[in-house]
């Protein structure tokens, strides 16, 4: 893992927008994969003003989102669907139908979870994965407890998370569903790339365990230990709880210019 740890949360947003336009350059027909939340909402804002300033183009690429609420109607405007609508692929030029997340409304959820799967694989597997983390080491839904080797799947809320994100349901905990539908944690590690953002003290601990804890899945984030490409941009308090800080420091300042992220 590639800890990279920042003063500034827009220079976190720039780095990783930087991962994304590099990618699309490269290859613009690309699949990336967007997290929801708040995490990478600096990183959406930026890729749309590139978007609008200086012609990034998405048209080209594909995308998925990692997780989705099980039974919020199609017009609630939390429902993840929508949440990335508004934050990014109603701000770019995405096709339509580029842009799929797994259905929280199917009528058969499992039979939603494995066209799910098939469909990233038939795109040809996720280019570059935008990551949050939860506060309990989650990440898309994959709570404490979460098969490491767990596949597209409906889950259980905990509290914790319930209690988290009940500030985007107006602080009602109860408004939050208990169930969600979300890629499993061999879902995302399938991912070639991975970048996940976190600032903020409350995800102190959540990275300490991902970067420094051992596997288990206790702490789900820590599954990413056995990735080989992984970028984690942190904040000065997220990175608060991290023993090796330093040495992350170090490691990035001495980055050869030619490796990008
Ligand atoms: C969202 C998701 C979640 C969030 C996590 C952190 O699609 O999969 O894992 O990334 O709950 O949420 P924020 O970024 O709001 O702190």
């Amino acid at each position: 893992m590639e800890v990279v740890i920042q003063t500034s949360a827009q220079h976190l947003a720039t780095l990783a927008a930087d991962a994304v336009a590099q990618l699309l350059a490269d290859r613009p027909d690309a699949v990336l994969g967007l997290a929801t939340g708040s995490s990478p909402l600096a990183v959406y804002d930026e890729l749309a003003r590139r978007h609008a300033t200086e012609g990034l183009s998405f048209a080209r690429a594909q995308a998925f989102t990692l997780d989705e609420y099980v039974g919020l109607p199609a017009d609630h405007p939390e429902r993840y669907r929508t949440v990335i609508d508004r934050d990014l692929v109603g701000r770019v030029d995405f096709v339509p139908g580029a842009v799929r997340g797994p259905d929280g409304l199917a009528a058969d959820l499992r039979a939603a979870c494995e066209q799910y799967e098939a469909a990233i694989a038939e795109a040809g597997g996720v280019d570059l994965q935008i990551l949050g983390i939860g506060t309990d080491g989650h990440i898309a839904f994959n709570e404490p407890g979460s098969s490491l080797a767990s596949r597209t799947r409906i889950k259980t809320l905990t509290a914790q998370t319930r209690a988290d994100n009940a500030r985007f349901f107006g602080g009602d905990v109860a408004a939050v569903p208990q169930h969600c539908l979300t890629q499993g944690l061999a879902t995302i590690v399938a991912a070639r790339h991975v970048v996940l953002l976190a600032t903020g003290r409350g995800k102190a601990e959540a990275v300490h365990q991902m970067v420094e804890g051992p596997i288990s899945a206790m702490w789900p984030a820590t599954v990413l230990q056995l990735h080989p490409h992984v970028t984690v941009l942190l904040d000065e308090a997220a990175a608060s709880r991290l023993q090796l800080a330093d040495y992350y420091r170090e490691t990035y300042a001495a980055k050869p210019a030619w490796q990008g992220l």
